[in-house]
């Protein structure tokens, strides 16, 4: 029988993922994302797009700095200068990598670049010697790939190998190939380009037609070595390979695919529910692996199957992603130890005055609510996660609202040690305390989103309210728990102009003044 060979999971969350609309996430999330990563045992982090603008840099750099255990990556056009700024972003990182990218489509050619064939090739082949100035570890992207001409496709790959590059990443830039297509295109490579077994073949799918996960999985039956990925299948347009279906389809299939990941399985449910806060988008709830329907089963005759054997109807087991179960977890007499140790069993790694403020949380929480669950635990500490620079703080809120009367709310905030309260009318209640709330703060921004959900279930269920906000020309999201929804909404508002205000302080600009 042939050896299980090891997919080396390369997660361009912070990269692809974070480029998407509505995803950006600022240094600290970014930092918090990538010891996520790196605690899930991900072979390789591409941590931005150095040249991007210089929070990129900045990002690319602190992850550089502090992650050992991953190789780190900055993604480059062929461009001296883009190569430039990974080079000098990545240079503190144990394990750097530089990954350039050309396209190499005809479409791309004729339209984008406006070159000819050998033109690219000369650009491809001289980003790589750049990159390999500043790297040993260079890859390679002909963009597109899965649109270019096979002939042309051997030629760039053997020109770049020849010319130093260690990973040769084959992308379905726009999501167009069928698994079988794509796997007989990894077959071709490998059996015409001369020198392929001096390079990694890597896959970066996009979803577009919803087969980025079989498409790579049929590269790898094909031989690719190197799977690209995004927690939650965040990215471009419908996103990327999600790296939770990857994983888990290798590690329940590993008999018929005969591969394996080196990914600590069980912190993939953690990591979901930290991308989805800090990006604030929600998963789906079907959504395979992750979905909080992943594991429920409704039908009797599934239930019952279920209660004489688990595996009639679960091919994986929920513990083996790290699902939390929704059992009583602590009370209000419960202590801080017990509470930190939750936490980290739910997979979060905070530190000392997180785990206060989360406390303390956590403690007005089970006053209000009879139970509290793992759920409503994660929740308050996703929203702890979320607070940026944490200027304003929530202190009161109050409406009245009702047919035939005119929705007024009263809000209170707090800046340091002082106190502010104005009072507004709205269209409803959430509407006047978002005006409220903008009075106060002298911050103005455009609600673009609103959405609610309960976390668990009861009559004392937490709402989550997740808003996305229109700031000087940049789009956020940010959500707010409470057992009352107004001020769950109200919460999601001064996060937002917690944001703002970061973004301006971040801008060098001075934060909008009451
Ligand atoms: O989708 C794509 O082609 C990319 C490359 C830069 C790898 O993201
Ligand atoms: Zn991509």
């Amino acid at each position: 029988m042939a050896k299980t060979r090891k997919i080396m999971i390369f997660d361009t969350t912070l990269r692809d993922g974070e480029q998407s609309p509505g995803c950006s996430m600022n240094l600290a999330e970014k930092l918090e994302v990538a010891r996520m990563l790196q605690a899930m045992k991900v072979d390789v982090i591409e941590a931005g797009f150095a040249i991007a603008s210089p929070g990129d840099f900045e990002a690319v750099q602190a992850v550089a700095g502090e992650i050992t255990d991953c190789t780190v990556a900055s993604l480059s056009r062929c461009l001296e200068k883009d190569i430039e700024a990974s080079g000098a972003a990545i240079k503190p990182a144990r394990r750097p990598r530089i990954h350039v990218f050309c396209a190499t489509s005809e479409i791309h050619r004729k339209h984008k670049l406006r070159r000819a064939r050998k033109e690219i090739v000369k650009l491809s082949v001289d980003g790589v010697k750049m990159a390999k100035e500043f790297v040993d570890d260079v890859e390679f992207s002909p963009e597109d790939a899965s649109r270019t001409e096979w002939d042309f496709l051997v030629e760039v790959v053997t020109a770049v190998i020849e010319a130093g590059a260690t990973t040769v990443n084959i992308p379905d830039t726009v999501g167009y190939a069928m698994p079988a297509e794509f796997g007989d295109l990894i077959r071709h490579l490998r059996a015409n380009v001369p020198n392929m077994d001096q390079a990694v073949i890597s896959v970066h799918c996009h979803n577009d037609l919803g087969m980025a996960v079989a498409n790579s999985l049929a590269a790898v039956r094909a031989g690719a070595g190197q799977v690209e990925c995004t927690v939650n299948g965040i990215g471009e347009r419908a996103g990327n390979a999600s790296m939770e279906e990857i994983v888990m389809a290798i590690h329940t299939r590993g008999d018929f695919l005969n591969v394996t990941t080196g990914i600590e399985t069980r912190k993939i449910y953690p990591a979901s529910r930290l991308v989805s806060s800090v990006t604030g988008l929600n998963v789906q709830r079907n959504k395979a692996v992750v979905g909080e329907n992943a594991f429920a089963h409704e039908a009797g005759v599934h239930q019952h199957g279920m209660m004489a054997h688990r595996e009639t109807y679960e091919i994986m087991r929920p513990e083996d992603i790290g699902v939390p179960s929704s059992k009583l977890v602590l009370g209000k007499h419960s202590g801080r130890h017990a509470f930190k140790q939750r936490t980290e069993s739910l997979g979060y790694m905070l530190k000392g005055e997180q785990i206060d403020a989360a406390f303390e949380k956590f403690k007005r929480l089970a006053d209000k609510k009879k139970e509290v669950f793992d759920r409503d635990i994660e929740a308050l500490i996703d929203e702890q996660i979320e607070q940026v620079v944490e200027v304003w703080t929530l202190r009161g809120v109050q409406t009245t609202a009702g047919s035939n009367t005119v929705p007024t709310a009263t809000v209170t905030l707090a800046r340091a040690d002082e106190l502010m309260t104005d009072a507004a009318i709205g269209d409803g209640p959430v509407d006047a305390v978002y005006e409220a709330i903008q009075r106060i703060s002298g911050t103005r921004m455009r609600l673009l989103d609103y959405s609610l959900r309960a976390i668990t279930s009861g009559k004392d269920a937490q709402g989550e309210v997740t808003i996305e906000v229109e700031y000087d020309g940049r789009r956020f999201r940010t959500r707010g728990v409470s057992t009352d929804i107004v001020e769950a909404s109200a919460r999601a508002f001064v996060a937002a102009v917690n944001r703002a205000v970061t973004l301006d302080l971040a801008n060098g600009q001075k934060p909008a003044q009451p």
